[in-house]
This record gives C-alpha cells, structure tokens and sequence, in this order.
C-alpha cells in the first residue's frame, strides 16, 4: 500500500541516551540508503546550537557503529536543533517556525512516558500536530489503566493511524523472520498446534546489570521492561493464526487476537527475582523490591493452544547475552528402538540473538550395533551484519512511509497490559540470585512439569544442553 512520505523529522530527546544510541545511528544509516531527503529538527532542554548537536552526533555514531564519512555528510547539514522548556510555549513556537512548509512532519518522542502528555499538547497548541504523524517508545503506560489514559491523550489529538508506537523488537531481522518462516514453510502449519508441541520457552538473557539506567529500572522491572512488550510480541509471533491476508492489518489483527486469547498472568505462575548488588545501582532504592528476573507460565485459551505453557524468562546479570526459543515437541508415540530416548527428543531452535540460528533439534543413530541414538540439529544460520537494517532505521523509515505492520496497536497494548496487571509490583514474593546465575532457583520448579529450561549457549555453534 502507498502512503504519504513524511517531509520533516523532529526528534524530541536529541541530547538524550536513546537519540546518541539509536537514533542517530538509524539517521545516519537512512541518510546513506538516500532514505532522508528532510530537514531533521532535534529538541532538547539544553540551549544548545545546531552544530553542537552536528559534533554530538558524530560522537555517537564513532562510539555506536562508526562514522560512514559519505553518510554523514548528508546528515549533517539536514540536522537542525532547537532548545527549549518542553512546558513552554514559546519552544513549539520555535519548531513550528523551523518546519517551515512541511507539509507531513513526523514527530518522534523519545523521551520519558512522564513527558509525553505534555509534548503532545504543545504540538496542539501550535498546529505542529497538522497532518502529522508521532512515533512514541515503550512503555506505553504502567499497566492497563494508565495506559489507557495515554492513549486517550494521544488520540485526542492524533488519528490512530497516525500513531506510531515503538517496541524495537519488531523491527528486529530474527524477529520478523518468526513471522516467515511459520507462514512461508508448508510443513511447519500441520505440527504447530496441541497435537505436537508439548511446550514453548522464550528466554531473554542479558549478562550485565541495569548499570547507569537506575532511575528508569526501578519504575519498570523486568516485567514492564520487556516481559509485557517484546517478549509478549514474541510468543504472538510464535503462536498467532494465520492472517489472513497480506494488508497491514491482517498480521496485526492476528497477533491481538491471540494476545486476547492468553489467560491473565496468575500469582502461582509467576517467580520474580532481583540479582545481589542491585540494589547498590545509582538511582536504586537501597531497599527496592523491582525485579531484575521474572519467569512466567503462559496459556492460551485457544483451539490451536489449550493445553500447552509458554515459558518466557528474562533477566539481568545472567550467565549470556541472547534471545531463544525453544519449541519443543512431544516425544513419537512409543519408543522403538531406544530405552533411554529422552522426553523432549525433538524441537525447534530459533535463536534471536546475538546471532540467528534456526535449529531442528533431532535423534539419529549412532553408528555400532546397537540400535542407539544422540541428538543432533539441522541448523540455518546467519551473522548479522552486511546490508541489514537496524531496527530503528527501519521502523523511523516504515513511520516516514505511514506504514503500521511493525508498530503495537493499541487494543493489542491493552490486550498486553491484561495479561500482566495481575502480577505487577508486589504481588509476588522476590527471591535474590547470585549475578551470573540463571536467575533464583524457584524459576526451575515452575517450569518441572515439562523438564527443564534451555539455557542459550554463548557459542553460537553450540547446540541445545
Ligand atoms: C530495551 C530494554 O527495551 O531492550 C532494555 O529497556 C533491554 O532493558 C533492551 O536491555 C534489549 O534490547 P536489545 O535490542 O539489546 O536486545
């Protein structure tokens, strides 16, 4: 389908962390696909000059993915900055002058939830919001209820097709490939239901702690931070029926269904943890109960899925930095040839990061006499790097064209907030772990009913434990 391009792009944030590690970045690389031919208008609190912001993105990008000299000389001159109170009048003032005639501006927030409310109505209140579209980053609210204010904020002022909201890991390669190879491979759709699949793990694990991003943490935790938004939009991925046709709204309209369809998180089925030390973290509370882990059994009331957990785990300070799925499928009928088959003999693998792997986890015969077999895994591999796209430059790029496929709708964001409001804050008991752990040890007896977690492997050629 064909949009409108937009024709200016304001970025509120420009001397924030996400801006130096992200945004210019996914600028720079748009610039050097000839994807940016707009003025690029940065706002901030500081009084800072247009080339200020000019050095400051050069910086960025020499310490996130380097200068690409021929790019950034078209950045350059198109970036532009405006200083100014948020809360003042006089700073949309300011922009709606700098925007000139634009006729389609794209305005990206990437600034804290607290302050979204207020931007929005400074661009109400200067006509900048005329025809425009407003990109916003997670989280979306706290939980249901304020997320639904939020939204009612954003769609007082803004169509919702003119919303964009960001959960980066749409925009993810691996991710969108889930969606693919589900829907673009025959033998996949017959075994992917409750007939064959015996249960499903997600495991989000990053080695290092919350480090200088303390004051955020403590109002997010593991499971506002990516339970409720990336890892939820992983499992629809994962789990979605077919959509029904290629328009954007087909795959969205799947994957909120299916959201709808998970069961409220339940007390019992969720174990939360905090690792030794975060407490110590600048902008930490030094008696803090916000979770550094959480691990959480899903179920989907659904024809395709009743009776199968999801498993998704997530944590600071664990022993690895990578994203996995692990399918596992139910054990052949009866074990003909081998005593000590184990339960789970097949599974699919998908690795998400750091780099991508597809694995069909199978058992074949070792060679001798007898009839024994050992695992082994049909493996699709692929290092990231070359051509691809960042996720921001492509989800700033599919904004700039109107398109929506990659970005949460909000009856999905809500359908999100449902699922998780239950267990939010407290409600949970919170268990220490040791850093470089795999989190506290009664994360294992939630899952004991279908074995044991799969714990993704630093070396990428490293196949399941
Ligand atoms: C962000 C979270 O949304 O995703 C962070 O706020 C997390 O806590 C990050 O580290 C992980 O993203 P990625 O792309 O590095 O896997």
């Amino acid at each position: 389908m064909a949009y409108d391009v937009s024709d200016a792009l304001v970025f509120f944030g420009a001397t924030g962390d996400l801006a130096y590690k992200q945004v210019f970045p996914a600028l720079q690389a748009l610039a050097k696909r000839g994807h940016l031919n707009m003025p690029v208008i940065g706002v901030a609190g500081r009084s800072w000059t247009s080339e200020q912001l000019r050095d400051h993105a050069r910086q960025s990008l020499q310490e996130h993915g380097g200068v690409d000299e021929a790019a950034f000389a078209q950045l350059a001159p198109r970036l532009t900055y405006i200083g100014g109170d948020y809360h003042a009048a006089e700073t949309y003032q300011k922009l709606r002058q700098a925007l000139g005639d634009a006729k389609r501006p794209l305005h990206y927030l990437a600034i804290p939830p607290s302050l979204f409310a207020t931007v929005v109505e400074g661009l109400q209140q200067s006509g900048c919001d005329q025809n425009a579209r407003v990109v916003l980053e997670k989280p979306f609210g706290r939980d249901l209820e304020s997320a639904q204010e939020l939204n009612k904020i954003l769609t007082s002022v803004f169509p919702e097709d003119a919303i964009f909201r960001i959960d980066h890991y749409l925009g993810k390669e691996p991710v969108q490939n889930l969606l693919y190879f589900r829907f673009a491979n025959s033998f996949l759709e017959p075994i992917w239901n409750r007939e064959y699949i015996d249960s499903i793990q997600i495991t989000m694990a990053e080695n290092f702690g919350v480090e200088d991003r303390g004051k955020f943490y403590e109002e997010a935790g593991a499971i506002r931070d990516v339970v409720e938004n990336h890892l939820l939009q992983v499992a629809a991925l994962l789990t979605m029926e077919p959509p029904a046709r290629g328009a954007p709204d087909a795959i969205r309209d799947a994957k909120t269904q299916v959201v709808k369809a998970m069961q409220p998180l339940s007390i019992a089925n969720v174990v939360r943890g905090q690792y030794q030390g975060y407490r110590q973290t600048p902008g930490v509370a030094p008696d803090s109960t916000v979770e550094t882990f959480a691990a959480v059994k899903l179920r989907i009331d659904s024809r395709r899925w009743e009776g199968v957990p999801i498993y998704i785990r997530a944590g600071k300070c664990l022993p690895v930095t990578s994203t996995e799925v692990l399918v596992e499928l139910k054990r052949p009928p009866r074990v003909v040839f081998d005593a000590t088959e184990p339960e789970h003999a097949n599974y699919y693998r998908f690795r998400l990061s750091p780099d991508v792997t597809i694995a069909l986890g199978a058992r074949v015969k070792q060679p001798g006499e007898a009839m024994q077999g050992e695992p082994t895994e049909l493996i699709a591999r692929h290092i990231p790097g070359g051509d691809e796209m960042l996720p921001y430059e492509r989800l700033l790029s599919d904004a700039m064209h109107g398109d929506q496929t990659l970005f949460a709708r909000e009856d999905m964001v809500e359908a999100a907030w449902s699922v998780v409001d239950p267990i939010l804050g407290n409600a949970t008991p919170l268990h220490e772990y040791a850093p470089g752990t795999w989190g506290p040890p009664q994360a294992n007896a939630l899952i004991a009913g279908n074995g044991v977690w799969h714990n993704p492997q630093v070396d990428p050629l490293a196949s399941k434990q």
